[in-house]
């Protein structure tokens, strides 16, 4: 893992629908899901489901210490101070919050956030590179300042669909789609370790044009939350927040937090180690950085782990893969994985999602 790509905060927000998860994984307090952390947003959004154990993974360092800072934040705070040293609410005062916190971080994620106090002073919750492209990208919209007020506060669905349609989706809004579609930037300018692995046939401009309508068709911006992202750079006060940012979740996240276990390893190699069957698997888009022998070695191993019938669910963005094709024991659910595509929040992936047939 050489790309200093992964030695960074990536991810941060919450670029998932984690409902579509707890759908497909039907969890009960019985389970223990293997998980991939990213953001820490769908580990904790898990919880919610109260499964026995979530282990969760990343093969980046950084995002686990993304993660264990939150849990301790929801340790020692209440849900106000909590929100404010986040950066959901606005605060001038995390520095001095994380002084308290810092002791309960395990050493290594410790020495991570004392090395970096800007993070931690503009809120942890937009510091990935991810959020912050989204908020620099956002500068470039400015000169449509007015119509972009009109699409995110449009009264209706139906008044949002014209404003879309009749004023927002003109030549600007898809020439910025097709620069931010270019491969050539996400490989060479933005060296997103990803880019090379998206196939050169794959249209990346007609499938994010066309997610993006399926977005503004069916979701109403004023409340979503990826929309809040896209759109206003983080969540507003209307915003419909991810399960583990809600308060009324509040309590129930702090009294399950010593069912998430954090490991900094590759799924492939936590997999051979593994000492418990997994009967869940929340497995993210992994395959946007997996070479095809990475991809199938992983899913290889994926299945020896796995509880009988155990659940799995697996997001698609750039890179569509077909697991099923190399393991007859995969069994996705064709009507599932429809259905979370079309209602998944976050609209820009597919899934590939049902259960291992295995006794
Ligand atoms: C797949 S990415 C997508 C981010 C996601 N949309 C989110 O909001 O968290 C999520 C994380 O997977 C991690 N990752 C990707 N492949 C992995 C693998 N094979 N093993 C462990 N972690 C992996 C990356 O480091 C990244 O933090």
């Amino acid at each position: 893992m050489p790309n200093k790509f992964f030695t960074k905060i990536n991810y941060s927000a919450s670029n998932e629908d984690s409902e579509s998860e707890r759908k497909a994984l039907q969890l009960t307090p019985q389970d223990v899901v293997l998980c991939i952390t990213g953001s820490g947003a769908r580990p904790l959004d898990l919880l919610v489901d109260a499964p026995q154990k979530i282990i969760s993974i990343d093969f980046n360092p950084s995002q686990n210490h993304l993660l264990a800072l939150k849990i301790a934040a929801y340790r020692h705070l209440d849900y106000q101070a909590f929100a404010e040293f986040i950066g959901l609410y606005p605060s001038n005062s995390r520095l001095v919050t994380y002084q308290k916190l810092q002791t309960s971080l395990p050493p290594k994620a410790q020495d991570f956030w004392n090395g970096h106090p800007r993070l931690i002073s503009g809120g942890i919750l937009y510091c990935g590179t991810w959020e912050r492209l989204l908020r620099g990208m956002l500068k470039m919209a400015k000169p449509r300042k007015k119509t972009l007020q009109q699409l995110i506060n449009a009264p209706s669905l139906e008044a949002q669909k014209d404003i879309w349609t009749k004023k927002w989706d003109n030549w600007l809004w898809r020439g910025y789609l097709k620069l931010i579609s270019n491969q050539f930037l996400w490989k060479h300018i933005v060296r997103e370790p990803g880019a090379k692995l998206i196939p050169k046939t794959f249209d990346v401009y007609a499938y994010m044009k066309q997610r993006l309508d399926h977005m503004a068709m069916n979701f109403d911006l004023k409340t979503n939350h990826y929309a809040q992202l896209i759109f206003q750079g983080g969540y507003q006060p209307n915003c419909a927040l991810p399960h583990h940012l809600r308060p009324e979740n509040y309590t129930l996240i702090q009294n399950k937090l010593e069912n998430i276990e954090v490991i900094t390893n590759t799924l492939s190699s936590y997999l051979d180690t593994a000492s418990q069957p997994i009967t869940a698997f929340s497995l993210s888009d992994f395959a946007s950085y997996a070479p095809l022998d990475v991809y199938q070695a992983t899913w290889q191993k994926i299945i020896q782990a796995a509880a009988p019938q155990a659940r799995f669910c697996e997001r698609h963005y750039l890179v569509k893969r077909n697991p099923e094709k190399q393991f007859p024991a995969i069994q996705r659910n064709q009507a599932l994985e429809e259905t979370l595509t079309q209602t998944d929040e976050t609209y820009i992936y597919s899934f590939c999602a049902g259960h291992i047939a295995k006794n």
